[in-house]
C-alpha cells in the first residue's frame, strides 16, 4: 500500500463531532461540557466505547486523563501521541478540544481499517479540564502529567459551589490508579481550531503555530462594607463593586500602556449579595494576562498590582490577591513544526506559520516532548462561544495532515 495516498474518512469524522455535539447540546447552538460533569462524564462514555471498537488498549490515571494506544511493531518505543480535551467552555462552542480529540480517533480509525503497522505505539488522549473554567486552574491533566504541577494542589480546588476537583473526579468514575506521570514521547502533536481571525485572513486551511503565548491567571477578592443604599451617603462608602469596576479598566488599559504584544482580560466576575439595594460587600474577579514576552506579562502584572493597591485604599475596600497559574510561553520543536507545513504541502493545503494566543495541553507537553500542533480556520474568527464554527472540509483537511504527521513520526525507527 502507499501510505501517502491515505486520507481520512471525512463524513465519519464529521458524524462523531455531531455524536459529540448531541452530550451537553445548548439552545444556541453550542455545547457546555464542564470538566467534571455528568456531560463529561457521558461523552468519555462513548469515547472509550468508541476506543473498544478498534481494539485500542485504554487506562486512565489518577487525573483522571485518559489514554487508548495501539501497538507498533517495535512496542517499546517511546510512543507518537495525539489528542486535546472533551471538557468545554460554558455556553461553549463545538470544536474547541472535541476536534482534537476525534480527529485522533479518526486517524487511528483510518489506519486500524488499512490494517497499516507503524514502528512505535501511537497513543491517544483525552486530557482533563483544558478549560479551567470550572476548576481554575486550566490544562491540569497535562500540567500534572508532565509534572508542572502538584496533584493534591488541583485536588483541593474548588468550583463556584465549593465542590473539590478531587472529589468530583472520582465521582465522575474516571479517576485511575495509574500515576499521572510522564514517560518518554517521541512525538506529540494536538490539533485544535485556531480560536481566531487570522487563518482566515489570510485564506489559509492549516496554520502551523510556533508556539503558544505566556499565561498568568490571578483572581482578587475584595471586601466593602455592606448597607442599605437608600439612606446610605454617598460620602464614605466602602463599595467592593466600584472598587473592582475601577480595577477592571485599569486591566483593559494595560496592553496599551505596555506596549508590545500583549491581551488582558477580566471575563469573571462575583458580586455579593448581589442585590440592587445593597451596597457591595464582597467581589471576586479574574485577572488573565498573555504575551509571547513572559517579562511583559510579569511587569503589566506588577504594574495593575500597585494600582489595585492604591484603588483599594482610596475605596477603604481591603484586597486580597492569588497569583494562581502562570505558564510561561511554548515554543515548538522546530523539526516537527516544519513536518507540519511540509505536510500540509505534499497534500495540497495552504498553510500558514503563527503563534497561537489560546492555551493547550500542547504547552505543558511541549516542555517534556517534541511537539507540534495544527490549526484549521475558525469562521468569523469567534470561539469560546455557542456561535464557534469550522468547515467541515477544514476539519477534514486539518485531519489529514494530522494522519500523515502521526504516520511519519510513527515509522521513525
Ligand atoms: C483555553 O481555552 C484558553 O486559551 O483559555
Ligand atoms: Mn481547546
Ligand atoms: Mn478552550
Amino acid at each position: 500500500m502507499d501510505i501517502s495516498r491515505l486520507r481520512v474518512d471525512g463524513k465519519r469524522l464529521r458524524s462523531s463531532l455531531e455524536k459529540m455535539t448531541e452530550i451537553g447540546a445548548t439552545p444556541g447552538g453550542g455545547v457546555q461540557r464542564l470538566a467534571l460533569s455528568d456531560q463529561d462524564k457521558q461523552a468519555r462514555d462513548l469515547f472509550v466505547q468508541w476506543l473498544e471498537e478498534i481494539n485500542l488498549e485504554w487506562s486512565t490515571d489518577e487525573m483522571g486523563n485518559i489514554f487508548g494506544r495501539r501497538r507498533g511493531k517495535k512496542d517499546d518505543l517511546p510512543p507518537v501521541m495525539s489528542g486535546s480535551h472533551i471538557d468545554s467552555q460554558p455556553r461553549g462552542g463545538r470544536f474547541d478540544g472535541i476536534l482534537g480529540v476525534m480527529g485522533a480517533l479518526e486517524v487511528l480509525r483510518t489506519i486500524h481499517d488499512r490494517g497499516v503497522e507503524t514502528e512505535r505505539p501511537i497513543v491517544i488522549v483525552d486530557w482533563t479540564n483544558e478549560e479551567g473554567s470550572r476548576f481554575a486552574p486550566a490544562m491540569v491533566g497535562s500540567g500534572v502529567w508532565a509534572g508542572k504541577l502538584e496533584r493534591n494542589w488541583v485536588y483541593g480546588r474548588t468550583d463556584i459551589q465549593g465542590k473539590r476537583f478531587g472529589e468530583e473526579l472520582a465521582r465522575m468514575g474516571y479517576q485511575g490508579e495509574l500515576p499521572a506521570r510522564r514517560w518518554p514521547v517521541h512525538a506529540y502533536y494536538e490539533y485544535h481550531i485556531e480560536q481566531g481571525p487570522i487563518l482566515e485572513r489570510e485564506g489559509k486551511t492549516i496554520g502551523a503555530p510556533k508556539g503558544i503565548v505566556c499565561l498568568h491567571w490571578y483572581d482578587v477578592y475584595l471586601e466593602g462594607t455592606a448597607n442599605q443604599v437608600g439612606p446610605t451617603p454617598m460620602e464614605g462608602r466602602n463599595d467592593a463593586l466600584c472598587a473592582a469596576a475601577e480595577m477592571i479598566l485599569k486591566v483593559n488599559a494595560l496592553p496599551a500602556k505596555m506596549g508590545g504584544h500583549m491581551v488582558a482580560t477580566v471575563g469573571e466576575i462575583q458580586n455579593e449579595p448581589n442585590s440592587r439595594n445593597i451596597i457591595p460587600d464582597r467581589v471576586h474577579f479574574t485577572v488573565d494576562i498573555r504575551s509571547w514576552d513572559d517579562d511583559l506579562a510579569l511587569r503589566a502584572w506588577e504594574d495593575v498590582r500597585r494600582d489595585f493597591e492604591s484603588i483599594a485604599r482610596s475605596r477603604g475596600c481591603p484586597i486580597r490577591i492569588e497569583e494562581t497559574w502562570r505558564v510561561e510561553h511554548a515554543s515548538f520543536d522546530e523539526r516537527l513544526v516544519k513536518q507540519v507545513l511540509n505536510v500540509a504541502q505534499m497534500l495540497g493545503y495552504s498553510s500558514h506559520s503563527m503563534v497561537s494566543g489560546a492555551g493547550h495541553d500542547a504547552s505543558y507537553m511541549s516542555q517534556v516532548a517534541p511537539t507540534a500542533m495544527i490549526f484549521v480556520p475558525s469562521i468569523g474568527g469567534r470561539s469560546h462561544v455557542e456561535v464557534e464554527n469550522t468547515r467541515w472540509e477544514d476539519c477534514e483537511a486539518g485531519t489529514n495532515v494530522l494522519l500523515h504527521c502521526i504516520l511519519q513520526s510513527a515509522l521513525e525507527e
